[in-house]
């Protein structure tokens, strides 16, 4: 069971000497702060989403994004300060998502957190998304390194074996898109926004709600990459599949595009079943090749799931299965931590802060990186390629 900690303003200010780290996230569509202290403490956090406005729009404007994210970032870090009861001056360090995300709305956490740790005299620590999401587990209960980590989200799909706070061993990524953004286009072309029990809700959490009530043998989706025997994914196959199936479904039933189909459950369930079996089979393969390879500890073996994707609780229990016949322990942050949110960064910045890494006094060279994904090394044993349930192919 996880642990969050958050404490009372009254208890923090009888007790607390620990330094402290303010985040900030704008890496996509949603902008957070968080105040936490050296021990994982949330002292203080704010989030401001913009999926409402997005999902009426059909998809993420980046204009539009950052037009949200500059309204509202002022307001989210007040709130997340005056909820801690920490002032500015109380504050060790500011640390910010630099990269990877869409460049207009990195921006404008960037020029924001720039100008406060200027104003303040604060040290600045950039963090990178996809490792602040893989490190969140260690905010919750004690992961040691080495440990697996699959991140699955809007933007991005990667296993990868992560070492130490900022060494990634990239073992695998989406050659194409990622699985939250195939479902949240499945999603649309299905007109799921229009369905009463979804209209609030972002794709990939539509897809999984109408799926508890179909039957997905109704629609026989190919499995992607059966060929490549490597860890790398592949959803834009999928998505081709189902709008075809989409287009077939609207011509026997003679319904316009825009029409709700009678049979969104049916490919909702469908979609979800092949998602989650892409996912697991890649990392049942990355978990041959780290055994096979002596990269995995021999106690306690670990993989950490997160990223948006990882709150669907079919995929969850996918990976469970997996994880059950390898012998590694699964660990998935509740939902509200797998989701992009403030607290995630200050985490990586308390790890960073910790163990003294990162953290710059000048921020004169510091910009941001919308394609960055590395950071992440890739792996230097070459590309993991295994057949499952065969020998080792390496
Ligand atoms: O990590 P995140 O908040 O933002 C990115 O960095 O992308 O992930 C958002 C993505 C969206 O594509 C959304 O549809 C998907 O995560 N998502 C889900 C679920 N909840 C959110 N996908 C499948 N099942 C869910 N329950
Ligand atoms: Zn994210």
């Amino acid at each position: 069971m996880f642990r969050v900690k958050i404490l009372s303003k009254c208890a923090f200010r009888r007790k607390i000497r620990s330094r402290l780290v303010l985040g900030i996230e704008t890496s996509c569509d949603e902008t957070g702060a968080a105040v936490m202290d050296e021990t994982g403490l949330i002292l203080g956090e704010s989030l401001h989403s913009q999926k409402e406005v997005h999902l009426k729009t059909g998809g993420i404007i980046p204009t539009v994004a950052q037009r949200l994210h500059r309204e509202n970032i002022g307001r989210v870090v007040q709130e997340a300060m005056e909820r801690s009861g920490v002032t500015q001056s109380q504050l060790s360090a500011v640390a910010t998502t630099v990269k990877p995300g869409l460049a207009l709305s990195l921006g404008i956490g960037l020029d924001f957190s720039l100008n406060f740790v200027k104003l303040h005299q604060k040290p600045f620590i950039p963090i990178h998304h996809m490792e602040a999401h893989a490190l969140t587990v260690r905010m919750l209960q004690p992961v040691v390194f080495p440990f697996l980590v699959l991140l699955v989200s809007g933007g991005h799909s990667l296993l990868a074996l992560a070492r130490g706070i900022d060494d990634f061993l990239l073992l695998g990524q989406t050659l194409d898109e990622a699985p939250g953004d195939t479902m949240d286009k499945v999603a649309r072309r299905l007109s799921l926004i229009k369905h009463p029990k979804c209209s609030m809700i972002s794709g990939g959490q539509a897809i999984e709600l109408l799926a508890q009530d179909g039957d997905r043998l109704k629609f026989l989706f190919k499995p992607p990459m059966g060929a490549h025997y490597d860890c790398n994914f592949s959803f834009a196959g999928l998505r081709n599949q189902v709008t075809m199936s989409i287009q077939k479904k609207e011509e026997e039933e003679g319904v316009e595009q825009g029409t709700l189909l009678s049979c969104v459950n049916d490919i909702a369930a469908a979609t979800q079943h092949t998602v989650a079996s892409h996912i697991a089979k890649r990392t049942h393969r990355a978990i041959l090749f780290c055994k096979a390879k002596g990269l995995l500890p021999s106690c306690n073996p670990t993989l950490v799931v997160s990223g948006g994707v990882a709150s669907n609780q079919y995929i969850r229990k996918t990976l469970k299965i997996v994880t059950d016949n390898t012998g590694l322990h699964l660990l998935c942050p509740p939902s509200k931590f797998c989701t992009d949110n403030g607290v995630m960064i200050a985490w990586n910045g308390v790890e960073r802060l910790r163990e003294g890494k990162g953290i710059l006094s000048h921020t004169e060279e510091v910009n941001y990186e919308p394609k960055a994904l590395s950071g992440l090394t890739r792996s230097e044993t070459s590309t993991p390629h295994l057949t499952i349930g065969g020998s080792a192919g390496m």
